[in-house]
C-alpha cells in the first residue's frame, strides 16, 4: 500500500487548471483551439497561481466523442498541432514551473484505431484478442453485432464507436468461453500496450495523466478486486519508472481509487455524492427540492457533503488526495443558475478546501453554462460547458479570428459575457479573487493540500459553514462561508486562531471572552482567518 512517502511532493501544493483544448485558444484561425494556443497562454495560467495543467485528449481521433475516441495514442491530432508543438508546450510550461498532465483514455479506443480494424478481421491475427469479442452473435447490453468479419459482437465502453480494450475479466462466466482472465497472456499483451503509451508520454516529459473511466478496465469485477490488482501493479511499476509522476483517476470514489493505486481521485458528478451535495443546481424559491450547499436559499445541506467528504478524506489521507473540481467538460458549470457573489463564495471554498484544487477553464471568470447548444462531437448537453474561452472584447471574444460559423462551438452571445481582459484590470473581479485565493493558499501553511478540515459550525439548512484547516505541523486557519442571501450572527469556540484576518468579504470576527468568537456574516460572504 502506498504511503505519503511515495507521493510526489509537488502534489502537496498543486493547483490544477483544466484545459479543454478545442475551446481554449486558436492560433491558426481554423476555429479550433490548439497546442500553440495553450503555450501562448501559459503566462496567464501562471498568473492564476496554477502550477499544473490537465489537457483533455489531444491524440489522433475521428472525434466522435471529442477525442475520447483515440485512433493513435502516439500522435497529436492534426487540429491541435504536432509533436514539435507539444514539445514546445512542455518546455515553456517547465520554465514557468507548470506541470503537464495528459488524458489517458485507457479503457477503449476508437473503432478507427488500427488495432480494432485488425481485430475485426475474420482471420486470426495479433490483434484478434485486443478487444472483447463474443464467439457468436449476442443480444446483450453493451455489445454490438454486425461489424467486421468475425462471428461475434464486440463490447463497447461508452458510445458504440468506443470498443473496450481487452484487459480481461475478473470473474469468468462459464457459459461465456470468449471471456479471458486478466492474467491470460492475451490480456497481458494489452496491459503492456497501456504501459507503452504511458512510457512514451512520460519519457516525452509530461508529469502524469488523468485516467479516463479508470474503474472500467477489468470486466465483471463488482468488488473491484481485479481492478485493484491491475492498478496497483501498474502503480508500482509507475513509481519505479517515474517516481515524480502522478495518476489522477476519473472514478468518483476516492477511498476506493486511492486504495487501488491512484495518487488523486475526483469527487465529482458521479460516484460519491460529495460534489453533487455542493453544486446541485440552485432551484427557485418555493420549490420543494433538496439543494446543494451553494444555494442562495440558505437551505443547503453542508452535513450531507461533509459526511461523504470526511469519510473519504479519513480513508485516503497520507495515501493520496481528493480533488473537488470547480467543474469539468462533462458537468454543468458552477455558474448555472448562479452569478456574481455566488461564484465568489464557491471559489473561496474550493481554494481553501483540502486536497488538490482544480479550476476548469473559464470558471475563474464565471463563464456561463450556455444552454441550448447542439450536440457537438458526442457532447449533447455537455456542449454547454465546452464553449470557447472568452479572452477579450475583440472578434470571437479573442478566442479565434476564424469566421463565427467556423468556431468549434459558439461563443456566449450575451453582451455582458465575462472576459479575462475586462476582469484583469478590475481589482474586484472574480478573476482577481481567484488569484488572491491561490496566493493565500500557497502562502498559508494551514491550507496545504494534505491538511485536515475540521468543521466548527456545520449544520444543514443553517449558515454559515465554519471550518478549521490544519496542516501536519498543527498550524491552523479558519474559514467562514455564507452562500445564502441571509444575515446571521453565531458564536463559536476555538483556541486555534488569533483572529487575524487574511481575507474577508462580509464576515466579521469578534473575540468575546476567552476562546469564544462572535461571527457575523452578511449575505453571500466569506472570510479566512488565522
Ligand atoms: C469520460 C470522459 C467523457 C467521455 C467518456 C468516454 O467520462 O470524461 O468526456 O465521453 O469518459 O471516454
Ligand atoms: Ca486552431
Amino acid at each position: 500500500m502506498s504511503t505519503q512517502k511515495e507521493l510526489p511532493s509537488w502534489l502537496n501544493d498543486a493547483i490544477i487548471y483544466n484545459i479543454y483544448p478545442q475551446s481554449f485558444n486558436d492560433t491558426n484561425s481554423d476555429g479550433i483551439g490548439d497546442l500553440k494556443g495553450i503555450t501562448e497562454k501559459l503566462e496567464y495560467i501562471q498568473s492564476l497561481g496554477a502550477n499544473c495543467i490537465w489537457i483533455n485528449p489531444v491524440f489522433k481521433s475521428p472525434f466522435l466523442d471529442a477525442g475520447y475516441d483515440v485512433s493513435d495514442y502516439y500522435q497529436i491530432a492534426e487540429r491541435y498541432g504536432d509533436l514539435e508543438d507539444f514539445k514546445q508546450l512542455i518546455s515553456e510550461a517547465k520554465k514557468r514551473g507548470i506541470r503537464v498532465l495528459l488524458d489517458l483514455v485507457a479503457g477503449h479506443t476508437s473503432w478507427d484505431h488500427p488495432w480494432f480494424k485488425e481485430s475485426c478481421k475474420g482471420d486470426d491475427n495479433p490483434y484478434s484478442d485486443y478487444y472483447i469479442w463474443t464467439d457468436a452473435r449476442i443480444q446483450k447490453k453493451r455489445f454490438v453485432n454486425g461489424i467486421g468479419e468475425r462471428d461475434g459482437g464486440y463490447m463497447y465502453n461508452f458510445y458504440v464507436h468506443q470498443p473496450a480494450l481487452n484487459y480481461g475479466y475478473y470473474n469468468i462466466d462459464e457459459n461465456s468461453p470468449w471471456q479471458i482472465s486478466m492474467d491470460d497472456p492475451r490480456a497481458l499483451k494489452v496491459h503492456q500496450e497501456l504501459r507503452n503509451v504511458i512510457s512514451f508520454w512520460m519519457d516525452f516529459g509530461i508529469d502524469g495523466f488523468r485516467v479516463d473511466m479508470a474503474m472500467s478496465i477489468i470486466k465483471n469485477d463488482p468488488e473491484c478486486i481485479g481492478i485493484k490488482k491491475f492498478w496497483s501493479r501498474l502503480r508500482s511499476w509507475f513509481n519505479t519508472e517515474y517516481p515524480d509522476g502522478v495518476l489522477l483517476s476519473e472514478w468518483g470514489n476516492p477511498a476506493r481509487a486511492i486504495d487501488v493505486g491512484f495518487h488523486v481521485d475526483f469527487m465529482h458528478q458521479f460516484g460519491t455524492l460529495g460534489w453533487w451535495n455542493l453544486f446541485r443546481d440552485q432551484v427557485d424559491p418555493g420549490q420543494d427540492l433538496d439543494v446543494g450547499f451553494f444555494s442562495r436559499s440558505g437551505e443547503g445541506c453542508i452535513e450531507d457533503f461533509l459526511s461523504v467528504f470526511l469519510e473519504h478524506h479519513a480513508k485516503t489521507k497520507e495515501k493520496g488526495y481528493i480533488c473537488i473540481p470547480s467543474a469539468n467538460h462533462d458537468t454543468n458549470r458552477p455558474s448555472i443558475h448562479r452569478s456574481g457573489r455566488d461564484l465568489r463564495v464557491i471559489q473561496a471554498f474550493l481554494l481553501t478546501a483540502p486536497g488538490v484544487p482544480l479550476i476548469y477553464y473559464g470558471d475563474e471568470i464565471g463563464m456561463r453554462f450556455y444552454k441550448g447548444l447542439k450536440n457537438k462531437e458526442g457532447a449533447y448537453y455537455r456542449s454547454s460547458s465546452r464553449t470557447p474561452m472568452q479572452w477579450d472584447s475583440t472578434v470571437n471574444a479573442g478566442f479565434s479570428t476564424a469566421d463565427k460559423n467556423e468556431l468549434y462551438l459558439p461563443i456566449d452571445p450575451q453582451n455582458d459575457r465575462p472576459t479575462v481582459d475586462s476582469q484583469d484590470t478590475d481589482e474586484d473581479s472574480l478573476l482577481n479573487l481567484v488569484r488572491k485565493l491561490t496566493k493565500i493558499r500557497q502562502e498559508t501553511p494551514a491550507l496545504e493540500n494534505n491538511g485536515d478540515i475540521i468543521p466548527v459550525y456545520a449544520k444543514n439548512k443553517k449558515i454559515p459553514f465554519v471550518y478549521l484547516r490544519k496542516n501536519n505541523d498543527d498550524q491552523y486557519a479558519m474559514v467562514v462561508l455564507n452562500p445564502s442571501m441571509n444575515n446571521e450572527t453565531i458564536t463559536i469556540e476555538t483556541d486555534k486562531i488569533d483572529g487575524k484576518t487574511i481575507l474577508s468579504e462580509g464576515v466579521t470576527l469578534l473575540q468575546e471572552d476567552g476562546h469564544k468568537w462572535e461571527i457575523g456574516v452578511k449575505p453571500q460572504s466569506f472570510g479566512i482567518f488565522e
